[in-house]
């Protein structure tokens, strides 16, 4: 080709996803203040039967003082409407989010210009899938007697999941494993980068992680929702579902960690209608990016001490169960790992996190990967990460905050995985 055309096709391209990225332009966020137990609850109803207005913090948590609510431009007298009615205590804290998000796309570009494929400086931007899975094959070369590379399954838009195993290379097989998965909600991104964060350790820094991976193979897959992943960087921000079509044509997409086959669809912990961000599909199951997750614990399961998913935000370890207020057998020793890394955290950052079932911390859910994980796969420990808030919405961290974030994480993750190995080890 010559490079006058390259650069008309070039210029195409951009033009096309100039066309595509959602820019939010007018989209407002308001702050709102429910003043007890019952307006907050009129806000979780609210958030249920408006699904178009992104209502965030409403399913986080009853004590969330400062919940906010990002809408679109024509919404915004529908909302204060109803805000007004039921008197609750509001103000607009950003007029214009299609500011926030140039600015933090440039940002994003700016330092992310400064690393070349297929190295990438984990904590100089946020990377896209196909970034994402470039890096993650050139480990093997790199690392020939320590990572391995599996491609376990492709996202519905056809997407390769890949999955890094990583061992100290002393050939010892079928060493009881560590599974971390990553990015079911799309726009979580500070949880691909946390898993990057943690293959980086393990691998550039086995040494001094030595302990870790001794008695341990470690397997992290840090892209699961690809396709969602791959829309919140070339459409959508705050998009958190997958990308396959659902019954309604409406609306897109399923939330994975209400699609998982166990106890599916139990109760209130999930959502039956497509337009609801807590949509758990038509059956369990049937989204190619959870049977891959499904398969990968199952493979595992006989082995399987210490499964942890990484979320964002809120600052919790959720443990079992989701869908009932009852409690896994082996509960208290769950607590006691999620105790280590809460107790590293706060000694290292006075970082504060929060533990305990997510039935009682946060809301019922049914459906979820950690509820699959102890009730079908045999995990000894599951546990679902949601990673600080940062950013204006929680889900959009700065690139400047990426460091910040992920070290006091790692330091979490580190402990946990520390606790189990103390405790389940001499199974090996
Ligand atoms: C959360 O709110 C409930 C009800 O108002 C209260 O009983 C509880 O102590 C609060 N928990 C925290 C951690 O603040
Ligand atoms: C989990 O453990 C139970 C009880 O030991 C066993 O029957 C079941 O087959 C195990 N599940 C898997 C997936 O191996």
């Amino acid at each position: 080709m010559t490079s006058l055309r390259l650069l008309l096709v070039l210029v195409l391209l951009q033009f096309a996803g100039l066309l595509a990225w959602q820019d939010y332009k007018d989209y407002k966020v308001f702050e709102l203040k429910p003043q007890d137990a019952n307006q907050l609850e009129l806000l979780r109803q609210l958030a249920r039967e408006q699904p178009h207005w992104d209502i965030l913090g409403t399913r986080r948590s009853y004590n969330e003082s400062g919940l906010r609510v990002l809408v679109a431009p024509n919404q915004v007298n529908s909302l204060l409407k109803q805000l007004k009615t039921h008197h609750i205590e509001h103000q607009l804290l950003w007029n214009d989010m299609s500011l926030l998000l140039r600015d933090q796309r440039a940002e994003n570009e700016r330092s992310k210009s400064r690393s070349t494929l297929p190295f990438i400086d984990v904590l100089g931007g946020f990377y896209t899938h196909a970034e994402i899975n470039e890096y993650l094959e050139s480990l093997p070369q790199r690392y020939p007697q320590r990572a391995l590379l599996k491609q376990f399954g492709r996202s519905y838009e056809g997407r390769a999941l890949k999955l890094l195993t990583i061992n100290n290379g002393d050939g010892r097989r079928k060493k009881p494993v560590i599974l971390i998965d990553a990015t079911m909600h799309a726009r979580e991104w500070i949880a691909p980068s946390f898993a990057l964060y943690i293959i980086q350790q393990l691998l550039d820094h086995n040494v001094e992680h030595a302990e870790l991976l001794k008695d341990y193979d470690w397997v992290i897959m840090p892209v699961v929702n690809a396709d969602g992943y791959e829309f919140t960087h070339t459409d959508s921000r705050y998009w958190r579902k997958t990308r396959k079509p659902t019954w309604d044509p409406e609306n897109i997409g399923t939330d994975l960690n209400r699609n998982f086959g166990y106890e599916w669809g139990h109760d209130e912990g999930s959502s039956a209608d497509p337009a609801e961000e807590i949509y758990r599909g038509e059956h369990a199951f049937d989204q190619p990016e959870s049977q891959v997750v499904r398969d990968v614990l199952l493979h595992y399961s006989d082995r399987l001490d210490f499964y942890l998913s990484l979320h964002s935000y809120g600052n919790y370890f959720l443990l079992p169960w989701g869908h009932t207020s009852a409690f896994p057998s082996n509960y208290f020793d769950m607590m006691e790992v999620a105790d280590a890394g809460a107790m590293a955290i706060v000694q290292a950052t006075n970082g504060i996190y929060s533990y305990g079932s997510g039935y009682h911390l946060m809301y019922p859910t049914s459906g979820d990967s950690i509820d699959y994980a102890v009730g079908v796969a045999n995990a000894t420990v599951a546990i679902t990460m949601e990673l600080p808030a940062g950013g204006f919405l929680g889900f959009d961290p700065w690139v400047s905050h990426i460091e910040g974030i992920v070290t006091e994480s790692w330091v979490g993750v580190r402990a946990m995985a520390l606790e189990v190995i103390r405790r389940y080890q001499t199974r090996s």
